[in-house]
């Protein structure tokens, strides 16, 4: 780290946090907790001269060629004060037509294109490449909601990679190996245990304290003359290597490669490479279904019994994603807030509805629903386990 990066970096551990922190707690004494105009101007104008000081001398230094992982954390720092910027409205991306941050911006942009990714913080930021010095990890504020709601999103994110690894590592083996069972029963257990890890989060995180002081920082913001979509747990490459392998989802599917398109460049590039990779692919489901002349084999029965308690867990998942986390977080407290504020929701941009639809649809797909408007695999399903003896 060079002088002035570990400068901006112990600002962002520390008096960025502090400013954070006591803007949230005045905003939370007005009526209208969503409100942030005209509140904490002060501490505002502090957190934009403190934050451009440091950015402008990085700015200047240059490029600096210390890898990927120096260059990859820095653009996160410039990322969390650019977010917290827009979550103060110190900038707002429909007010105006180029950020106002040009420092953070022209920095951002030279390091998010010279390593393939967007220039905006990313979830990997926050959650798993967020190192902690002396037990603590970054984080724009101290409030207690914020911290459960980043190490639970970190538990989820390693989880769902730990399911696609075991399932990415029966490729090369083929359904009917026999180490194939061991892999797809760790599929299970890491699926379950993002069903444990999403579980405690819903009984943990307060839902006002989320909605009105963490979500906020989430939201979309410009990036020089480019408005980028707010970051979410999603912006990982493990959750749809389980959905394509299992064959729940289709990459030749236009809603859902749509969706793929769109993350890639918010992802790590390992991630942007594994999914490349995955998309060409058969899915295991379909070597099940193209294997069912083997029904009568011990292999067979073991392996598809196992390879749908896999396809039951991610489709929980995908349940308790939406009917529960979704809707007590997003949707239930959007109800309530007040109509000037609503539209920004969500921190992709589309209205909270035409969003709360596609995700219905994804959660669909993910547990085989019966739905005639959409392709699921429903059907398919059905006709593996007729073929389960009992
Ligand atoms: C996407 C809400 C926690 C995985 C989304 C979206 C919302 C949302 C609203 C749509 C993105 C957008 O706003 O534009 C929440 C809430 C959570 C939560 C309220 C908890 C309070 C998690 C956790 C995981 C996760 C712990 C596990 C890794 C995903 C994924 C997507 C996503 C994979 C991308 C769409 C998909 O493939 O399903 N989430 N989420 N979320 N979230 Fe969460």
């Amino acid at each position: 780290m060079t002088e002035n990066t570990l400068a901006f970096d112990q600002w962002i551990r520390t008096r960025f946090v502090e400013l954070n922190t006591e803007l949230e707690l005045l905003y939370k004494q007005q009526n209208d907790r969503a409100n942030v105009v005209g509140i904490g101007d002060n501490l505002k104008q502090t957190l934009e001269q403190e934050g451009n000081a440091l950015i402008a001398k990085l700015v200047s230094e240059g490029n600096t060629d210390e890898g990927f992982d120096a260059a990859f954390d820095l653009l996160g720092n410039v990322g969390l004060f650019m977010a917290a910027c827009r979550r103060h409205e110190i900038t707002e991306p429909s007010r105006e037509r180029t950020s106002p941050l040009v420092e953070a911006s022209t920095l951002a942009m030279h390091i998010g294109s010279s390593i393939g990714v967007t220039p905006r913080f990313a979830t990997a930021h926050l959650c798993t490449h967020n190192k902690a010095v002396d037990g603590k990890y970054k984080r724009f504020t101290d409030l207690i909601d914020e911290k459960v709601f980043i190490d639970y999103n970190t538990k989820g994110i390693l989880g769902f990679k730990r399911a696609a690894d075991a399932l990415l590592k029966i490729l090369p083996l083929g359904i009917s190996h026999p180490i194939s069972l061991d892999l797809l029963q760790c599929a299970k257990v890491a699926l379950e245990d993002v069903l444990s890890s999403n579980q405690t989060l819903f009984d943990t995180l307060d839902d006002d304290e989320f909605f009105y002081a963490v979500r906020p920082y989430y939201k979309p913001y410009r990036v020089g003359s480019q408005v980028y979509r707010g970051a979410n747990a999603g912006d990982f490459a493990g959750i749809n290597v389980v959905d394509m392998l299992l064959g729940l989802c289709f990459a030749n599917e236009q809603s859902y490669s749509q969706m793929l398109v769109d993350k890639f460049l918010y992802m790590m590039p390992e991630d942007q490479q594994i999914l490349r990779d995955c998309m060409r692919r058969t899915s295991l489901m379909d070597e099940f279904l193209a294997q069912a002349k083997h029904a009568n084999q011990p292999w067979f029965q073991q392996h598809l019994s196992m390879f749908l308690s896999v396809c039951e867990a991610h489709g929980e998942t995908a349940i308790q994603h939406h009917n529960q986390l979704v809707n007590k977080y997003i949707e239930k407290p959007a109800e309530v807030m007040e109509s000037q504020h609503l539209e920004k929701v969500t921190a992709s941009g589309p209205p909270l509805s035409v969003l709360l639809n596609s995700l219905e649809k994804l959660r669909d797909r993910r547990c085989a629903a019966d739905r005639d408007d959409i392709r699921t695999r429903f059907q398919d399903i059905h006709s593996l386990k007729a073929l389960l003896e009992s």
